[in-house]
């Protein structure tokens, strides 16, 4: 899973929406951030109590309800800072005094550990994906086999296009791509294997990706 010999990275699959919630961090002092704290907060500070990890903040791809719902259930028990785009629409932002805006590019460090944040708008304004090395957390801008809508409020397709091909496609094809949600038989799979199965990463303009993004 790593190739930074001390990173720690959890993936949990939890929620009704099948949400892949992601713990990330340096696995060797125990600083960790939750990624998309979604649903059942009380079993994720199980297993932070329960792996000794302290919790350093929460990074957010983007704010829709079922990417962020258990953030105020996380911040009853730890007072830390949450990390969301600062391009994110004002009605999906969650609101309070530990939202921190991030801008492209920022990095957030846990040692060595290394949390690269990517803007890659289109599903939200502020949509955003967070590299660690050779890991892409890709929230809900890249699926495997799959992309996020961009027909909800905030949503626009152009945007995606050019986040997916501009962007994720200019990463390093051995990046392995971590998605939002728990919609394919594998968890986790390789960009250049994507980009060779993903029917979204195959298209040979922005007209092409409009026409069939917007049909499904
Ligand atoms: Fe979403």
């Amino acid at each position: 899973m790593s190739n930074i010999p001390n990173l720690y990275l959890k993936q949990i699959e939890l929620g009704p929406m099948n949400n892949y919630i992601y713990i990330i961090g340096n696995s060797e002092s125990r600083e960790v951030m939750i990624v998309d704290p979604a649903w059942e907060p009380e079993h994720l500070k199980t297993i932070l109590k329960n792996e000794n990890l302290s919790i350093k903040g929460l990074l957010i791809t983007h704010g829709h309800p079922d990417h962020c719902n258990g953030v105020s259930g996380i911040l009853d028990s730890y007072d830390v800072p949450v990390y969301v785009s600062k391009a994110e629409a004002s009605f999906y932002k969650p609101i309070g005094e530990n939202i921190k805006n991030v801008l492209p590019g920022d990095i957030l460090s846990l040692g060595n550990i290394n949390i690269e944040c990517i803007h890659t708008p289109g599903h939200t304004p502020g949509s955003q994906c967070f590299k660690v090395g050779e890991n892409l957390i890709s929230g809900d801008t890249l699926f495997l086999d799959g992309c996020g809508r961009c027909d909800l409020p905030g949503g626009n397709v152009e945007d995606l296009y050019k986040s997916l091909y501009n962007i994720i496609l200019k990463l390093p094809f051995s990046t392995t791509l971590y998605p939002g949600h728990n919609y394919h038989h594998l968890k986790k799979d390789t960009l250049e294997n994507q980009s060779e199965t993903n029917g979204y990463l195959q298209c040979s303009n922005m007209h092409e990706f409009v026409h069939t993004r917007m049909k499904r």
